[in-house]
């Protein structure tokens, strides 16, 4: 009899003493302390802190810049791969204004939006390589940046590409190569 009242006795206990997760002591964001001497919840962040992944060390790669002037090499190798990759991204982001050329008849513009420069002026066939990379990260007059959609990795990765584009519309004979050029019908005329 005893040993069953015992047994009644712990069963009650152990569900008095139940405590399901959802419902354990903790502090919501922000919610009020009476712990901390600042009555802060939410302790503030130490100075210098940087949240994984989101180290920028390195001035080059995150800015394009060097004492506030756009570098003029790329600061990751260029390989066919980083090409391909530039032209994906260049095609989802850029094309709808800047067009597949990159000559800025691309169809928002025929619908109205601001035409750009396009890229095959001398201004811009020159402009360095960090000069582009600015322009994504920060935006230029009324495009906006690009900064939210497209990690740094991939905006160097467009960059190439509008190199390519660039290269497309100014070769000569003098890119291709001299075992090829006689495989080269001239279109209608002289090369
Ligand atoms: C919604 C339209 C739009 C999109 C999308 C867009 N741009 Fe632009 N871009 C513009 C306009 C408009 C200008 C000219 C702005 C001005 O002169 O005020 C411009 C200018 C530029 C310039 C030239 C700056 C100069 O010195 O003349 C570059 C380079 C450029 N954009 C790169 C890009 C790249 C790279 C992308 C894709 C990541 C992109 N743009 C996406 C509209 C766009």
């Amino acid at each position: 009899m005893s040993r069953a009242a015992g047994l009644l006795l712990l069963a009650l206990v152990s569900v008095g003493c139940r405590q399901d997760m959802h419902d354990q002591p903790k502090y919501s964001p922000l919610e009020k302390s009476g712990f901390f001497a600042d009555r802060r919840a939410s302790r503030p962040i130490p100075a210098g802190s940087v949240a994984r992944g989101l180290l920028k060390d390195d001035t080059r790669f995150h800015t394009g810049m060097v004492n506030n002037r756009p570098i003029t090499e790329m600061p990751v190798p260029v390989t066919a791969e980083l090409l391909k990759r530039g032209q994906e991204r260049f095609n989802i982001y850029c094309v709808p204004c800047h067009d597949a050329t990159g000559s800025g008849e691309g169809m928002i513009v025929r619908r109205g939006m601001k035409r750009p420069t396009s890229y095959h002026t001398e201004r811009l066939r020159t402009a360095p390589v960090g000069y582009f990379y600015d322009v994504i990260t920060n935006g230029y007059g009324a495009m906006y940046d690009y900064s939210a959609q497209i990690e740094p990795a991939d905006r160097w990765a467009i960059v190439a590409y509008i190199r390519v584009l660039q290269r497309a519309q100014s070769g000569t004979i003098n890119d291709v190569p001299p075992d090829q050029v006689s495989s080269i019908k001239p279109a209608g005329g002289s090369l």
